[in-house]
């Protein structure tokens, strides 16, 4: 398709851009200067220059980096679900509930509200270092409550940019439009840890999972071609993951084909998921023994926190919502409904489990081994339910993680899509495929870049690293929030967060809170990925971006 006056792709991208330069977002024209290719400066720096709302929109309908609209409301919470209930609520809350018993065996692996809490009491480093994590018990019911009125705040931030600014993108475009060029980088680089890692990590549990299923079924995958070839600091002497990757490749190979497609795909698997959490829900009451809830807090409050900061990763996933704005029918009124349903449908099925689960079994029987990594399982097996009824709920689990995959694989690949779009990534990464319309090599790349690791590496500090990638972008969605509504006050939002600047900041306090719930060692990671970042940034991105001086 060219590029031609009458063309009607031509009409709506040059309406946009008229729009943009001499009509809408008041607040950047009367602050900018707009030079001859019509870009439009908000200020001197380049690091902080924003780009205008209206510009982003009219180069989102550029006929060649156009994406199709084919998702309604149900579409978008079914993608939310599917993002949200991966690997994380069969895995982490046993071990969430259980707490653990260790010595640090270094300032490293100390949590840093640890150490802050005991400078602040002038204690020294040793108590710092022998510690262990609270239990949470079955109030852990509790930390998934609290986690997700945390996410909430957060969601509602998302829910109002997405509503004004419904480009592919999510926090990368929304802090490019509010906060400047280089919080956009840092976003967009730092969304990498939310999307990559996690899936890593899931595609790793997806493999564990289906490798003891077919176990049970008498097939026995070859090890050295099933696990993990480097772990915990060793090789192991097996080749690779092959379950790991394949997984990834298949799924790759869906979103290629097309949105429209792979949404069908995921809307069964949501059912299928939540299908098989409701036959838990079902098998296991039956079998809960009332007197495993006492205590129901063994450690207060402080193992309600603590426990709340390693379930925050069964959340992440609900603002991937966000990243499908641009393929939205509707996305000023569905995108909001698609976050905050889809988190209050798991919110729901989340607290359910917990309770269940720990009812079924004591607190303190998921410390380790088979009960901590596989709580659910372990329980049924232990308590004799039947093995179809746990074949239903392990294949349930399993589509959950597929389907977990599907939507964090098509987000990075819309994230790349947007940055490349800005000149920040290679251009490659904008393409779009001639028949299928979508962004393949953004895909393609994101399926290598996930697949590959996923069969190489063990799950191991992987979660904390997307923990705390994740919260931090959480953190600097509602600051733009807050900016936004001063900057630009009567651009029109279908959907307002309630009381800003008050939610905003409770969300920035909560998810902040959250980060310094996690490990010395994650937080290094994490400046170390962010430093590398700004590293491209300097010596790549800022030259090709269009408020590069020339
Ligand atoms: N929320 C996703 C999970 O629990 C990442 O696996």
């Amino acid at each position: 398709m060219f590029l031609t006056e009458g063309n009607p792709d031509w009409l709506n991208a040059k309406r946009y851009w008229l729009k943009a330069c001499f009509s809408g977002d008041n607040y950047l024209l009367s602050q900018s200067s707009p030079d001859p290719a019509g870009t439009v400066r908000t200020s001197d720096n380049q690091l902080f220059c924003c780009k205008s709302i209206d510009k982003l929109i009219a180069e989102s309908e550029v006929p060649g980096q156009r994406l199709q609209k084919t998702l309604g409301p149900w579409s978008l919470t079914a993608l939310g679900i599917g993002a949200i209930i991966g690997s994380g609520i069969f895995v982490l809350t046993g071990t969430a509930a259980a707490g653990e018993y260790f010595q640090a065996p270094s300032i490293l692996h100390a949590q840093v509200l640890d150490i802050i809490v005991n400078f602040l009491r002038g204690g020294g480093m040793g108590q710092v270092l022998m510690h262990g994590r609270p239990a949470a018990g079955p109030s852990i019911a509790i930390s998934f409550f609290l986690v997700a009125l945390a996410c909430s705040f957060a969601g509602l931030c998302y829910a109002e940019l997405a509503s004004m600014i419904p480009i592919a993108g999510s926090a990368y475009t929304y802090s490019y439009a509010t906060l400047g060029e280089i919080f956009a980088w840092i976003i967009g680089w730092d969304l990498i840890l939310e999307y990559v890692v996690s899936n890593v990590v899931v595609a790793i549990g997806f493999a564990a999972y289906t490798k003891a299923q077919l176990e049970s079924f008498g097939v026995h995958l070859p090890d050295k071609w099933s696990t993990p070839v480097w772990e915990t600091g060793h090789w192991t002497g097996s080749y690779f993951n092959f379950p790991a990757f394949l997984i990834i490749f298949i799924l790759t190979v869906l979103l290629v084909r097309g949105v429209r497609e792979s949404a069908k795909a995921n809307n069964v698997m949501v059912a299928v998921k939540i299908g098989a959490i409701l036959v838990f829900l079902v098998i296991g009451g039956a079998l809960v023994n009332p007197s495993n809830w006492h205590p129901f807090a063994p450690s207060g409050f402080g193992g309600v926190v603590t426990g709340g900061a390693i379930v925050f990763f069964t959340y992440i996933g609900f603002d991937s919502v966000s990243t499908a704005a641009e393929e939205a029918k509707n996305p000023q009124r569905d995108l909001p409904f698609g976050i905050i349903a889809s988190l209050i449908v798991c919110t729901v099925l989340y607290v359910g489990v917990s309770i269940v689960l720990l009812g079924m079994m004591k607190y303190t029987t998921f410390v380790t081994g088979e009960a901590a990594d596989a709580p659910v399982a372990y329980a049924l097996k232990v308590l004799g339910a039947s093995r179809w009824s746990r074949s239903i709920i392990v294949i349930g689990a399993l589509t959950g993680m597929i389907s977990s995959l599907l939507v964090f694989q098509y987000g990075q690949a819309r994230i790349w899509y947007a940055m490349s779009r800005d000149r920040l990534f290679p251009a490659l990464f904008s393409k779009v495929h001639a028949k299928f319309k979508t962004p393949h090599y953004s895909t393609w790349i994101a399926g290598f870049a996930v697949g590959i690791p996923a069969g190489i590496f063990a799950i191991s500090d992987a979660a904390d690293l997307s923990n705390i990638g994740t919260l931090f972008a959480f953190v600097l969605v509602s600051l733009g929030v807050i900016i936004l509504r001063r900057t630009q006050p009567d651009r029109p939002r279908i959907f307002k967060v309630p009381l800003v600047p008050w939610f905003p900041l409770i969300s920035i306090i909560l998810c902040g809170g959250l980060m310094t719930g996690l490990t010395v060692i994650t937080w290094l990671r994490f400046v170390v990925w962010l430093g590398l970042g700004l590293l491209i940034y300097i010596f790549y991105s800022r030259h090709r971006s269009e408020f590069a001086k020339k």
